[in-house]
């Protein structure tokens, strides 16, 4: 059985004021099922990791970066090691989300090495993939999922898969107010499992966390959460309001 789990990327937003605040009004609405019946991580911009993590030292809610670089350590001018995100108490690592692939421009290779990093330093990385707006009007979500995975994934053991968390997000839908239907997404989240179990085996597929994430809301996060293939959700815009963020997770119970 595979427990549900609820992510928060808060992106570039939040203050030293509103991160600390927002982190302790969800811990606190969330406190008999966060890390009981469903994992929650919140992804806070770096500079208020650590004091995201003070704010949730009483709780059971993970916290996990926006992004990480894979070199260990060295002369790499304003990129954070998976070691650094540990020693500040972060459990998880997004890698590869689409604002990294669109907007910074990162490969699927760059991404690939992000993964094996995260894990190698003791993360647990959350993969991003999903299909632009015209690669799905051509047909071609599959093809492009399955090389992200491919590509994203390459080289990886057994052993080091069974760290990964995938995030399926159409970046149609990502704050965009467009969400996929949830028949659209758990076709994609099943054929997302059936790759893993042909890259891998049956048991990594079924162990295996397929979030969905794209204008996830608490109107809609129910319905979602009841398709077979997902097991969780990726929340950005809506995570930033603790009411809408606090009933997203208690939808995913
Ligand atoms: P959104 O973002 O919920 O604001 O669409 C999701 C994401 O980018 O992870």
């Amino acid at each position: 059985m595979r427990k549900p789990f609820v992510a928060g990327n808060w992106k570039m937003n939040t203050d030293s004021l509103t991160s600390v605040g927002l982190a302790r009004a969800v811990a606190d609405s969330t406190i008999d099922i966060a890390g009981e019946t469903v994992d929650v991580a919140i992804l806070p911009p770096f500079v208020y990791m650590c004091n995201v993590v003070g704010a949730l030292s009483t709780s059971h809610i993970a916290v996990g970066g926006q992004d990480v670089y894979f070199e260990q350590k060295g002369a790499f001018t304003g990129e954070i090691s998976a070691a650094m995100l540990k020693d500040a108490g972060c459990a998880y690592v997004l890698c590869g989300h689409s604002e990294r692939r669109h907007v910074i421009k990162e490969t699927d290779e760059l991404i690939n090495k992000k993964v094996s990093a995260s894990i190698s330093g003791g993360l647990l990385p959350i993969l991003c993939v999903g299909e632009l707006l015209d690669e799905r009007k051509a047909n071609k979500t599959g093809e492009v999922v399955k090389r992200q995975i491919e590509r994203g994934l390459a080289g990886l053991s057994e052993e080091k898969m069974l760290a990964v968390t995938i995030a399926y997000e159409p970046v149609w839908a990502i704050g965009t107010g467009l969400n996929a239907t949830p028949e659209q997404a758990q076709q994609v989240h099943s054929m997302i499992r059936i790759l893993v179990e042909k890259l891998y085996n049956k048991h990594i597929a079924e162990e295996m966390r397929i979030l969905y994430g794209g204008s996830v809301k608490a109107d809609n996060a129910k319905l979602l959460m009841e398709q077979a293939d997902i097991d969780g959700l990726l929340v950005g815009g809506a995570s930033l309001k603790a009411d809408e963020f606090i009933a997203i997770i208690k939808a995913a119970v």
